[in-house]
């Protein structure tokens, strides 16, 4: 097919310099925002009257048809052409006649594509806004029912304190909402519009561009037209926002995989969520924990590749940017699959609320709450810390725990142990205690759970 700059050219073009060239293969993935983007322009070109009403309508009209056409699967874009950008000229071109050779009157493809990656960017915000938003409903729910489902809380993955289940997601609630606020505020930012930038320096048509911006519900035209059509730091926000969700994604894996390992076995992934092994007929294993972890690497891998495209491009254009859909489609769609699924296992997870419990009641993780007893009773913490190591010590000499031990047993480690001290270990006190904001003692985590879900009903 014949290229947009045909006129200045003679020669043929290199079949290998085609296919480095051409980006219809995946660029026509902007279809829709090239069409939104240019029934904007021509209808601002015909209020200004740079195009009579008729052949702005007539352009807008043709560009509808062709919109219907996609949708309902009776025009195909195939790979004949550079990129969607030509396609829709040609196509438009070949339904409604000369009009459709004026639609890109006082544009370039430069602001165009420009502003096509900045529509997609924002509906792929939006989109995975409301897939987490969903994520974020199924961890509160969690939360609402496992308040006393006690469980370890775990530093350097050794037992550490008793938290509770609710506790412990509560914490990928959190991670997860500053995701969600981060793509909002890189939609805040990313919502101004670069058509009308032209190629680089404007144009001299009377365009409106205010006009074009609230058409498109943006909030206004760009400032500088140069960085207009050379900017992609909202695509490198989103992924670096992407990033940042695969990451808690994955950390959430590495959890999931070890709460469902056969030595661990605080959770049951749904069989609808697992897979076999073609071997071991016993298996069933975490794979798609596993490869929400491992997708994490490439959703990295997208961003880096975008940070480093544009990291020595000159002002204005450069074709470099060209580069920049691949990484953003993929690192959108890995991301929202893996929201999805991550929804979806835990959903249908079982959680073993009985084996949660007891592994807290054992290693130890009520050392502190004996020594704070100590204090209470007033040791100097330096000594109740050394007094409660000596007694660790030798419950794992005697393969039992603190609570096991009788208070004959424990006032040979120090005078100050009364009757008492076995309620103020126990796992439940233990838990309960801890009141201070943001803690795992049900007050707090109630006062979390109705904050947390105050702000996800503010924004679905
Ligand atoms: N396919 C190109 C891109 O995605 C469109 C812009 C082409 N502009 C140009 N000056 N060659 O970046």
């Amino acid at each position: 097919m014949a290229q947009l700059w045909g006129g200045r050219f003679t020669g043929q073009e290199d079949e290998l310099v085609k296919k480095i060239n051409d980006s219809i293969g995946f660029d026509k993935r902007l279809w829709r925002e090239d069409i939104e983007g240019s029934i904007a322009h021509a209808s601002m070109l015909g209020k200004q009257g740079v195009l009579s009403e008729e052949s702005a309508a007539n352009i807008v009209r043709g560009l509808n048809g062709i919109r219907q056409d996609i949708e309902d699967g009776s025009l195909i874009i195939t790979d004949d052409y550079e990129d969607i950008h030509s396609f829709m000229e040609a196509v438009l071109t070949e339904r409604i006649g000369d009009d459709g050779k004026k639609l890109h009157t006082g544009r370039s493809r430069n602001d165009q594509v420009a502003l096509d990656m900045r529509l997609f960017t924002r509906r792929a915000a939006d989109d995975t806004v409301r897939e987490l938003l969903s994520l974020l409903d199924t961890i509160l729910s969690i939360m609402e029912e496992n308040i006393d489902t006690y469980m370890p809380g775990f530093t350097h993955l050794q037992k550490a304190q008793p938290v509770t289940l609710a506790h412990h997601m509560g914490a990928y609630f959190e991670m997860f909402r500053r995701d969600t606020e981060r793509l909002l505020d890189c939609r805040r930012r990313l919502n101004l519009c670069p058509l009308g930038a032209g190629a680089l320096a404007g144009t001299t048509y009377p365009l409106d561009r205010e006009y074009t911006a609230m058409e498109l519900g943006f909030d206004g035209p760009t400032r500088n037209s140069m960085d207009s059509v050379s900017d992609r730091d909202y695509a490198i926000e989103f992924l670096s926002a992407l990033s940042l969700i695969m990451m808690h994604l994955s950390r959430l894996s590495e959890e999931i995989i070890i709460w469902n390992s056969n030595e661990y076995r605080f959770v049951e992934i749904d069989d609808a969520f697992a897979t076999g092994s073609s071997i071991m007929p016993q298996k069933k294993n975490p794979d798609v924990a596993e490869l929400i972890r491992g997708k994490t690497g490439r959703v990295y891998g997208d961003l880096h590749t975008l940070m480093v495209v544009m990291k020595g491009i000159p002002l204005a254009y450069d074709k470099d940017m060209q580069e920049d859909k691949e990484p953003v489609f993929d690192a959108f769609d890995t991301a929202m699959i893996s929201i999805r699924l991550m929804g979806g296992m835990l959903r249908t997870m079982t959680f073993r609320k009985d084996v949660m419990e007891r592994s807290a009641m054992n290693g130890f993780t009520n050392a502190t709450d004996a020594a704070d007893y100590l204090v209470n009773k007033g040791v100097p913490f330096r000594d109740a810390h050394g007094i409660i190591g000596r007694l660790v010590l030798y419950c794992i000499d005697k393969k039992c725990s603190i609570d096991d031990l009788t208070l004959d047993e424990l006032r040979t480690f120090s005078e100050s142990f009364d009757e008492d001290v076995f309620d103020a270990v126990s796992l439940k006190t233990c838990v309960e205690k801890r009141l201070t904001d943001g803690a795992p003692g049900e007050g707090a985590l109630k006062k979390h759970i109705e904050q947390s879900r105050t702000w996800l009903s503010s924004l679905r």
